[in-house]
């Protein structure tokens, strides 16, 4: 086991806190409980902000032999927080990505970095088995049968509670701690046991599962009162929200009224804050001359096709690459699209040691093999399939140079994608083909919507999309890049903490 560890008892937490009140920084030595020693730094006052996730924004690069590096990851949570973090000395608690130790706190790009470290076991058991193969799987409308284990079920306490223990040593009296994801769902009633004096947030990423759905997690209970222990529960979707409130009376039988559940003492908000992006920021990127040089350049290597349609996904099944894939094969079967109309797939890797991961690989693979083998032509593919990823220079590049974007999830909490595609589209050309499913829906008035498991109603949508008139391609996209710009991700992030902020002050002793 790895990373800090929980103190032996609550005398020793007494006492390393009051030493640190007392000498400022320091570095105390901890047994682990695989019995080396590692070094926590404990700071006397701690920070105002600590972000809570799943994963530090940071990518390990190894430098030289026995040297790491790490490598600013500008995911779009970091890009939200950054600035607020700055401001707030703030610190970010999360995990490296890779099995082993912890690496000591570092700095990096001006935020506060705490790692967790996980041991191969939990890798396999928390990360891949039960975020991964039961509650991604169950929160995504049962899209793939979720495994219900309950060593996964105990590796998933045993790190929530790794997480809830390093917020509790990093947060300053009174701080604002943000926990994210489904990942951390424990971590805010674990926190509160350990420090009641906090303000927490939670915000859920993905979608949260109608009760009949949710129903089925042999712990049900403990998820809905560890996110309880949170004062304010952010969700994508208004629809999340009320799935939440009905499992709060549910499965914990507590009561609720409007948009709040009576917790005992205490009222736990739960409302709607869909997330964004920085809009601004990438339509800079594609403003440049550079960038936009790329995006031809794609077209030329591409054999100057007419019309380009364009996915971008991580290689999920959430994503409905494979119904995506079917709609464009049959329409070149068809002959309702030619070879002057070609698909860009671009397919992540994610999660790869899952198995329900290595299966869609191969029969997204086994697709594109087809429709390749059938309709292409030498030098010209009509699918060209990249399983990677891609810098974001080059992502913006590949936005600028589809005409029409696919984005098809069977669900998806909300879909960045379909926001960046739109951010990039300064001159208010192309068009996005969307699926009803995602939050991003709920948003994005102009797009061409889609139910991806009617095949061909998505096939009638992709033409649609790519006979549009340029006026009528114009006024959608104006429509659509009026909302990203006006809701962007500081937005979302200002009003999450405002409205966390509104929440009356903590009182000591009345968890
Ligand atoms: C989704 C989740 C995130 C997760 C990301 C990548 O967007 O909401 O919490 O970090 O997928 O998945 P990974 O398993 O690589 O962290």
């Amino acid at each position: 086991m790895y990373g800090p560890v929980a103190p032996a008892s609550d005398a020793l937490d007494k006492a390393t806190t009051s030493l640190a009140a007392r000498y400022g920084t320091f570095v105390c030595e901890d047994l682990n409980v695989a019995g080396t020693t590692t070094n926590r730094r404990l700071t006397a006052d701690g920070y105002d902000f600590v972000v809570v996730a799943s994963r530090l924004p940071v990518d390990r690069v190894e430098d030289t032999a026995d040297k790491t590096g790490w490598r600013h990851s500008p995911g779009g949570l970091v890009t939200a927080l950054e600035p607020i973090m700055r401001k707030m000395d703030g610190a970010w608690i999360g995990w490296p990505g890779d099995a082993g130790p912890a690496p000591e706190p570092f700095e990096e790009s001006g935020i506060h970095l705490v790692g967790i470290g996980l041991s191969a076991e939990e890798v396999r058991d928390f990360y891949e088995g039960m975020c991964n193969a039961t509650l991604w799987p169950l929160y995504h409308d049962v899209i793939a049968p979720p495994a219900f284990r309950r060593p996964w079920w105990d590796a998933y306490v045993t790190v929530n509670q790794r997480f809830a223990q390093a917020a509790a040593e990093q947060a300053a009296k009174g701080a604002t701690v943000w926990v994210h994801d489904y990942q951390l769902q424990l971590v805010p009633g674990m926190l509160r046991e350990l420090r009641d004096d906090l303000r927490i947030g939670f915000f859920n990423h993905i979608p949260f599962p109608g009760y009949e759905i949710f129903a089925q997690l042999p712990w049900r209970r403990r998820i809905v009162e560890g996110l309880l222990g949170a004062d304010l529960l952010g969700f994508q979707r208004q629809a999340d929200a009320t799935n939440f409130l009905r499992a709060a009376r549910r499965a914990a039988g507590l009561p609720t009224k409007g948009s709040v559940v009576h917790a005992g003492a205490r009222d736990v908000r739960a409302a709607s804050f869909p997330i964004a992006i920085d809009a601004a920021a990438l339509a800079e990127i594609a403003r440049r001359e550079d960038v936009k040089e790329r995006a031809r350049e794609i077209r030329q290597l591409l054999g100057q096709p007419e019309r380009v349609l364009l996915g971008i996904d991580r290689l999920d099944y959430t994503k409905g690459i494979r119904h995506r894939l079917k709609a464009y094969g049959e329409l070149r079967r068809e002959g309702r699209l030619g070879p002057e109309t070609v698909l860009i797939q671009v397919a992540s890797p994610s999660r790869e040691r899952v198995e329900q991961y290595r299966l869609l690989r191969d029969e997204v693979e086994v697709i594109v093999g087809r429709i390749n083998g059938e309709f292409g032509e030498l030098g010209n593919p009509p699918i060209n399939y990249l399983h990677q990823s891609f810098p974001r220079d080059e992502m913006a590049a590949l936005y600028l140079a589809g005409d029409v974007m696919l984005v098809t999830p069977l669900r998806d909490g909300m879909n960045l994608v379909a926001k960046e595609y739109v951010a990039c589209r300064n001159d208010e050309s192309g068009a996005l083909v969307l699926s009803e499913f995602t939050g991003a829906a709920d948003e994005l008035n102009g797009a061409f919507l889609v139910n991806p498991h009617d095949i061909d109603g998505m096939k009638d949508a992709i033409i649609r999309a790519a006979t549009v008139s340029p006026r009528e391609a114009r006024r959608r996209m104006r429509v659509m890049r009026r909302r990203v710009f006006d809701y962007d991700v500081a937005h979302w992030a200002t009003s999450f903490l405002d409205t966390l902020r509104e929440v009356p002050e903590p009182v000591p002793g009345r968890a």
